[in-house]
């Protein structure tokens, strides 16, 4: 058998980080973590460490602003997978820099992790986050650094359990507020499984210089069908507010960065449909449920059970 690729993440203590990092040694892939200095200093993140070491992960200290530790982490190993936060975007030319000097790398994943960056309808401030995706794809293409690109859609833990509702925590039982008609289809995809697909298309030749679309038939939803879904299994019917895309725009405008960033994500997802609203070219594309049918993957209706 051939042997498994070494694999590093970059991002691993944050939050699809660690579905990553543990998919990875799951998979049986020598897997190292990349983690910065203060990470341990937090008791949540040092106790994820200590599970990590008791996976087998390998924890290299490293920072996305000092180049001798990414080159020293990434000539470790096979495959990068970075899974930085949103600010850190930009920042990932370091990384790509890195991977060019060490000339090893077999491919690299560049913390996507959502909806297509190139095909979306999105309105400020999210729009910029996207264009800052695109522009780290475009920099790979011209590097010519093999990669593939993970859209994995909604994480089902920010949105299921909430419904889409921006301020909630668990599913709402009385009324709820629907952006738009609810007719656009979404994508909500349990982040195990997001791991898991990422790991099996690091290797794969089907997937290199590919987008892979993690759009598992049982977990395509529109909100009004997700809002039935549960209404089914409470048996209650909730009462709906409709917001007119006008005044999510106006919401949007009216917010902090970080939540007007969940707005506009939320009307390019809600509103727009820009996870279902295109087909997938073989081309640019492949998708992960089709490319991998052993994955068991959790669909919502079984995911909404532990709500009722
Ligand atoms: N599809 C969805 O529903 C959805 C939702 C949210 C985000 N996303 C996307 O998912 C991706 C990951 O986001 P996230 O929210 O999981 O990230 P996150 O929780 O903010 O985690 C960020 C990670 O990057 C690390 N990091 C930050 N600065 C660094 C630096 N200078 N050097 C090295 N590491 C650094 C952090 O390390 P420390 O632990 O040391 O801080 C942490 O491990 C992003 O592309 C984001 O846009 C998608």
């Amino acid at each position: 058998m051939a042997e498994k690729s070494k694999i590093l993440i970059i991002g691993g203590t944050g939050y699809i980080g660690k579905f990553v990092v543990r998919a990875s040694a799951e998979a049986g892939h020598p897997t190292f973590a990349l983690v910065r200095e203060t990470a341990p200093s937090h008791p949540q993140k040092a106790q994820l460490l200590d599970s990590f070491k008791n996976s087998g992960v390998t924890l290299l200290k490293g920072d996305l602003s000092d180049h001798e530790s990414l080159l020293e982490a990434i000539k470790q190993v096979d495959v990068v997978i970075s899974t930085v936060g949103s600010d850190q975007v930009p920042d990932q030319v370091k990384i790509i820099a890195a991977i060019k000097e060490a000339g090893n790398i077999k491919r690299f994943v560049p913390s996507e992790f959502g909806n297509d960056a190139d095909r979306n309808h999105a309105v400020e401030p999210a729009k910029s986050l996207f264009a800052a995706k695109s522009q780290i794809r475009r920099t790979l293409e011209a590097q010519g650094i093999p990669f593939t690109i993970v859209c994995s859609n909604l994480f089902a833990g920010y949105f299921v359990p909430t419904l889409g509702q921006p301020d909630a925590s668990v599913p709402p039982r009385d009324k709820v507020v629907i952006l738009g008609d609810g007719y656009a289809r979404a994508v909500f995809v349990k982040e195990e499984d997001i791991g898991a697909y990422t790991l099996k298309a690091v290797d794969d030749p089907r997937t290199l210089n590919k987008i892979l679309y993690i759009k598992p038939p049982g977990n395509i939803y529109s909100i009004n069908e997700l809002v039935l879904l549960w209404e089914n299994k409470i048996g209650k019917t909730l009462q709906r507010i409709y917001v007119a895309e006008e005044q999510i725009l106006k919401n949007i405008q009216a917010s902090p960065l970080a939540l007007g960033v969940f707005l506009a994500v939320t009307h390019s997802v809600f509103v727009k449909g820009d996870q279902t609203n295109f087909e997938i070219e073989p081309s640019f594309g492949v998708e992960a449920s089709e490319l991998y049918p052993d994955v068991k993957y959790t669909n919502v209706a079984l995911y909404l059970n532990q709500f009722v």
